[in-house]
């Protein structure tokens, strides 16, 4: 059987340097435990404009939808500020996500042990949290038509459009449905069923998806606001989180944020099943490209390296070799941090956030996000 074929876009600013540990983590399970992937590199971003003047070439994007998963770094610069929109680095990102029709975007929260001190919530409440929102990506209120600003009478009138159709919900809520059986089998839908008919269609459709295919998993329903408060309250109580894509981007931000660390966030959007079987996917970390810090050695690589682990367990079913890997970025960055405090002391490190909205350094300017020292177990948090 053919090796699980993986194209690696590695971008630009610190995206190559967080690409290059991913890439000894891939060399490293060939040599010692036997798994191999046909690997392939490309340009995507900044490098591709600057190679071939378009942030994608069509024989990249070919290459994308060919392979089994496309692993990306980072994409811009400032050196690219000033390009045409329709040629921006990010433009490549985009065509990616929008040709490979990637629905279903994943973003863990998982609160390793040891930084649980650093969550603005009690220890007990997110120590071993590992929860998933699945996001709809590409329909709701950020797409839907009628929108605009217009005049109406003597003022202006902003509109945006929340249309969902009963295909866009179902093939989310299935996507939402086969994560949950990866792992602890329990989905939670939040909607606004109450206020609006989106809502009410939502929890129709991903009721009958569960009933139909997956009676299997454990499925409730929840109001989008009472779930921002559970997931305050006591986050571990939920497994697979799914939700619309205006919904899901605030609940992913406040769900990242428990872990007291967003800048250790991978990130996985999934598409449509391939012939394979495995869905389309793209896995990135949440960062950008870093440009203040790219080519000093300072970048931290734990969310690029999160974000193949994800690779791993969603689309090469290899959840073990993930469980591994990820449990690698977690005592990486519990070794940091027993060092930051050998001395007994419980300073913060600068990029973490404290309860009161500051960094932990005491500084009121914008902090470095890196601890400013070489390898993995390092930190970073925002983006
Ligand atoms: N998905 C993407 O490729 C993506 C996402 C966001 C921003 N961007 C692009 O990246 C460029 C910079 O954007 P930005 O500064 O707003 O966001 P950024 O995420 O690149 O950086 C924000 C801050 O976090 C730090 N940081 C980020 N990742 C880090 C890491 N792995 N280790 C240590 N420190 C890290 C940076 O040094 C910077 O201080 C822009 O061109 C932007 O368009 C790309």
């Amino acid at each position: 059987m053919a090796n699980p074929s993986l194209l690696i876009l590695a971008g630009d600013g610190i995206g190559p340097e967080v690409m290059a540990e991913v890439k000894k983590i891939i060399g490293w399970m060939g040599a010692r435990r036997g798994i191999l992937f046909d690997v392939s590199e490309d340009l995507v971003g900044g490098c591709a404009y600057d190679a071939h003047g378009t942030p994608l070439t069509d024989a990249t994007m070919a290459k994308a939808q060919a392979v089994d998963a496309v692993l990306l770094g980072a994409v811009g610069g400032p050196k690219y500020d000033k390009l045409d929109f329709s040629v921006k680095p990010e433009r490549g990102l985009l065509r990616l996500r929008k040709e490979m029709d990637l629905f279903s975007n994943l973003r863990p929260a998982q609160c390793f042990d040891a930084l649980a001190d650093f969550s603005s919530l009690k220890k007990d409440v997110v120590s071993g949290l590992d929860i998933v929102i699945v996001r709809e990506l590409t329909s709701g209120v950020y797409f839907g038509e009628p929108r605009g600003i217009f005049k109406e009478g003597n003022e202006r009138v902003g509109i945006n459009t929340q249309r969902y159709t009963e295909s866009e919900i179902a093939r989310v809520a299935k996507s939402a449905f086969e994560l949950a059986r990866k792992r602890n089998n329990k989905v939670c839908s939040m909607e606004k069923a109450n206020v609006m008919e989106s809502g009410i269609l939502w929890r129709e459709v991903v009721q009958e998806v569960h009933d139909r295919d997956y009676p299997d998993v454990e499925l409730s329903h929840m109001y989008a606001d009472a779930g921002a408060m559970q997931l305050c309250r006591w986050p571990k109580q939920f497994d697979v989180i799914v939700t619309d894509n205006l919904f899901g981007d605030l609940l992913s931000d406040m769900a990242a944020m428990l872990t007291g660390s967003l800048g250790m966030l991978p990130s996985a959007s999934l598409g449509a099943p391939m012939a394979s079987g495995r869905p389309k996917a793209l896995y990135e970390p949440v960062h950008g490209s870093a440009p203040d810090i790219a080519g000093q050695g300072k970048a931290n690589p734990i969310a690029c390296i999160l974000s193949f682990a994800m690779a791993l367990r969603y689309s090469f079913d290899l959840g073990d070799e993930a469980t591994r890997v990820e449990r690698g970025g977690g005592k990486g960055a519990g070794r940091r941090l027993a060092h930051r405090r050998s001395d007994g002391s419980r300073r913060r490190h600068p990029g973490h956030h404290r309860p009161d909205g500051r960094r932990g350094s005491g500084g009121t300017g914008r902090q470095p996000l890196s601890a400013g020292s070489r390898g993995p177990d390092r930190l970073v948090t925002q983006m």
